[in-house]
């Protein structure tokens, strides 16, 4: 079925608070929504393959010549969210591989490079991206801009995501965009993002744990896939999606916020603490890996805390909550617990469209004693979609991993992202399930580290096409 309407007549054909999920292949989907797809970018409803990526971040200086290279970008490499499900259709009924991803958000200062006037810019709803990531850091609690990798420090314009399950795709694509780039834009630096992938398939990060198992889900199609006794992953359009205010449009071109954030990580000493933390909690053999679940909420191969003492092995779960569980399966700091509480808060969870970055010599899922782990150098190229960063983003870094008492009095820091003085000393259940916590204890130290970032708008093509 398709997405629904407002009624005849209405201002907004394209019912972004729909909740059943987009049937976008359906004979009889409107041309309101075909349209809403034609014009959207790929990677906002559906994560598009990024195994390779190439991160672009750039100053424009000149009015036209910004706008006429993005036009380019948009009219010759970019296809629409449409193309792309198509494709994963194709490719998934064995007949063609798909194309490679090329997306592109303008912060702030970017528009008003491209030429909107400052009244214009307020035209975004959202005031975070109206203020821009650096004067955010003390409400956020990162280090302060002056702090980050220079790259970060210096105004960007725009950001070019270039993805593909291949490196050759992005290594083309990627000279071909930078060949187009005017004499007056400057590359101000780039990330690359390279996937890493367990034994079972599943991608990973840097600490060796499953990531983007779970995400919210906006078409029919894959939410079908999913079990959904405990958990519904099915997601309203709202939930990523704003119009966007200079499409040709607004009521049919949509867009989406983008936080980008560099979050080194430091594998050696997070290993340390997971090793310590199983010492001193006495846990043994196989259960010495609930150390790191405690502050992860998942194992490494995805099985979640609260429902398993020991990994499960088999399909990585998703169908979960953490209803009856006072602490003592999953902490409340747990991270997927701090940032998907599951029970309350679902208009918070944005769409995770990450990639790691790094190079390393060791197997990041084995166990493989701390001292052979990289210190530096690692980390993850945190990228969300928002229909709000102030309400998901920044609520969840700020009202949950940051917070202490959420969702419980003197629980602690979500372990892997919080930010801020780690003050308050907590306990973990020493025994899966038993209610009995340990002895409180000083929480683990930090091990990621923000090294800059920015916020973004993911425009409709329809903007960039008109630009
Ligand atoms: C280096 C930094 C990070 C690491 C290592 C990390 C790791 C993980 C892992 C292993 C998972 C479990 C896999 C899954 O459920 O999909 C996860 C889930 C999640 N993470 Fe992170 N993460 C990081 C940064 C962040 C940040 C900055 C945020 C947002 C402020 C965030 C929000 C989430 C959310 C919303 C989930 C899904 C929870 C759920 O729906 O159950 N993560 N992360």
């Amino acid at each position: 079925m398709s997405i629904g309407k407002r009624g005849r007549d209405t201002a907004m054909p394209v019912d972004l608070n729909n909740a059943q999920p987009l049937a976008w292949d359906s004979a009889t989907l409107d041309a309101d929504t075909k349209a809403m797809l034609d014009e959207l970018q790929p990677n906002i409803l559906r994560a598009h393959v990024r195994e390779h990526l190439s991160v672009l971040f750039v100053r424009f200086n000149d009015v036209t010549e910004g706008r006429a290279f993005l036009r380019s970008i948009a009219t010759t490499k970019m296809k629409s969210a449409r193309e792309h499900l198509r494709e994963i259709r194709e490719f998934a009924a064995g007949r063609r591989r798909g194309t490679p991803y090329v997306g592109i958000g303008i912060s702030k200062a970017g528009y008003r490079d491209l030429g909107h006037s400052v009244e214009d810019v307020r035209r975004f709803g959202d005031p975070v991206f109206r203020d821009g990531m650096k004067r955010r850091t003390s409400l956020v609690n990162d280090p302060p801009a002056a702090e980050w990798e220079r790259l970060y420090q210096r105004e960007i314009h725009a950001v070019i995501l270039i993805g593909d399950a291949g490196a050759e795709p992005v290594e083309r694509l990627r000279a071909e965009i930078l060949a187009e780039l005017p004499d007056s834009a400057r590359l101000l630096g780039e990330e690359r993002g390279q996937g890493m992938r367990n034994p079972a398939g599943d991608g990973i990060e840097h600490f060796g744990y499953v990531d983007g198992r779970s995400q919210p889900l906006f078409l029919k199609d894959e939410v079908d896939k999913e079990p959904k006794q405990h958990w519904d992953p099915a997601f309203p359009l709202a939930n990523v999606l704003v119009p966007d205010p200079f499409a040709p449009d607004p009521v049919r071109h949509f867009g989406s916020y983008l936080v980008f954030r560099k979050l080194e990580q430091n594998v050696r000493a997070f290993k340390e603490i997971e090793r310590d933390l199983a010492d001193r909690l006495a846990l043994q053999g196989t259960d010495r890996e609930r150390a790191g679940a405690l502050l992860v909420g998942r194992f490494r191969d995805g099985t979640p805390l609260t429902l398993k003492p020991k990994p499960g092995g088999g399909p990585v779960a998703n169908d979960f909550t953490f209803d009856g569980d006072d602490g003592s399966r999953c902490p409340f700091s747990g991270h997927v617990r701090k940032t998907n509480p599951r029970s309350f808060g679902r208009d918070v969870l944005m769409a995770r469209r990450g990639q790691t970055y790094g190079e390393r010599a060791d197997d990041p899922w084995d166990d493989s004693p701390p001292e052979h782990r990289p210190s530096a150098g690692v980390g993850l190229l945190f990228m969300a979609f928002n229909a709000s960063l102030v309400r998901q983003f920044e609520f969840t870094q700020r009202s949950w991993a940051n917070a202490p008492d959420f969702e419980a009095g003197g629980t602690g820091h979500d372990p892997v992202i919080g930010q801020g003085r780690r003050a308050v000393r907590v306990a973990f259940p020493e025994v899966w399930g038993r209610p009995e916590p340990s002895e409180p204890q000083a929480q683990v130290d930090r091990t990621v580290t923000m090294m800059g970032g920015e916020y973004f708008f993911a425009p409709s093509l329809a903007y960039l096409r008109h630009l």
